[in-house]
């Protein structure tokens, strides 16, 4: 069954219709210390009003084990039952960790994902993925459990500053290339300079659309579903060198670069056409600028590739694409390989 997801700015109706139908016992919102201050006080429902809240540090730091402890904790202090319910209000990293809270606590109890961020929308709070990040690597610890709805309003996206809103657009690039030609096109046509909720909203629709349709056939990923691992290979890593040397860059800045190095291996790979690419490249580095690395890099970056979930043993595997809209899944390829497209990125953004 598809995970419901409903695109609405009348967020408390929807919260409070769930209760209603579901009867839960106790209900409890989960958000960060930023959406505390700044969403929860526009969430106007009187069923929030009366939730017990928990509320832990902003940003991804907090998504770690002791964050993990603490919100089991809150839940067992305050008196959760199997019955209660878990809003977790926020972006990726608090639906991330909130989804796990619940999906694990007493072996399970609903929750409900609130994305805060247009990154969130796209992509975390929708598709069943929780966890949290352990020893270094990014949701290296987690566990599949479905929110029990996901309620998207594009209203709390009206304050993002410009980098959280570039971030949440390179998922949707990423579902554009998946999906067609003609999606692909509409988003880098669209003026992401100069967004608004009105003209956001049916890309928006549309491209969570694309991932509904892929989860609901491959919940688990054992096949289907790695293909939304595209350009996560290698943003991932780009993301963790970030992190191990001080210039942290958002997840969504990594994708792009991401998407941009792994359609070059799919070129060498599997001849995927290089206008393609030579377009992307130019809208992420106007966007995106670029992330700098040397050839003395490479090792670590590939190092932290091998860390990716998908791998079996030593081999490096890439979801990848041969053209717009035609995924290849599992192609195992050689670090020297990896190497030359890294070597065409720094040529392609001048690095
Ligand atoms: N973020 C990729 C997925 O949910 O599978």
């Amino acid at each position: 069954m598809m995970q419901e997801v409903l695109f609405t700015n009348c967020v408390e109706e929807a919260i409070e219709r769930l209760c209603r139908d579901a009867k839960y016992d106790r209900c409890f919102v989960l958000c960060d210390s930023n959406t505390h201050e700044s969403v929860l006080p526009r969430i106007a429902s009187a069923l929030v009003a009366e939730a017990e809240v928990i509320t832990v540090a902003a940003g991804e730091e907090s998504k770690n084990l002791d964050s993990l402890a603490y919100v089991w904790g809150e839940l067992s202090l305050r008196g959760a039952t199997r019955h209660s319910l878990l809003i977790n209000v926020g972006g990726g990293m608090i639906t991330d960790l909130g989804g796990m809270a619940a999906a694990t606590f007493k072996r399970g109890i609903d929750f409900v994902n609130i994305p805060t961020t247009l990154l969130g929308a796209v992509d975390a709070a929708v598709g069943g993925k929780t966890g949290i990040n352990f020893a270094g690597l990014k949701n290296e610890v987690g566990v599949f459990a479905q929110a029990r709805m996901v309620v998207i309003s594009t209203r709390f996206f009206d304050t993002l500053p410009r980098e959280e809103l570039l971030s949440g657009y390179a998922e949707m690039l990423k579902h554009g290339l998946i999906d067609s030609e003609t999606h692909y096109n509409a988003l880098l046509n669209y003026d992401i300079t100069s967004p608004d909720a009105d003209t956001l909203l049916p890309l928006l629709q549309y491209s969570v659309g694309i991932k509904q349709r892929i989860v609901e056939q491959d919940p688990q990923e054992k096949g289907l579903r790695k293909v939304l691992n595209l350009g996560h290979t290698v943003g991932h890593a780009i993301e963790s060198h970030s992190h191990k040397h001080g210039r942290a860059v958002a997840h969504g800045y990594a994708v792009a670069w991401g998407l941009v190095c792994e359609l070059l291996i799919a070129h060498r790979a599997l001849s995927f056409p290089s206008a393609v690419i030579y377009d992307l490249a130019r809208f992420v580095e106007q966007n995106y600028s670029a992330y700098a690395f040397t050839c003395d890099d490479y090792d670590e970056l590939i190092a932290l590739m091998r860390h990716d979930k998908k791998n079996v043993g030593e081999k490096i595997n890439f979801s990848l694409i041969k053209k717009i809209g035609e995924m290849s899944l599992d192609n195992y390829i050689e670090p020297k390989e990896i190497e030359i497209s890294l070597d065409f990125f720094r040529d392609l953004f001048h690095l």
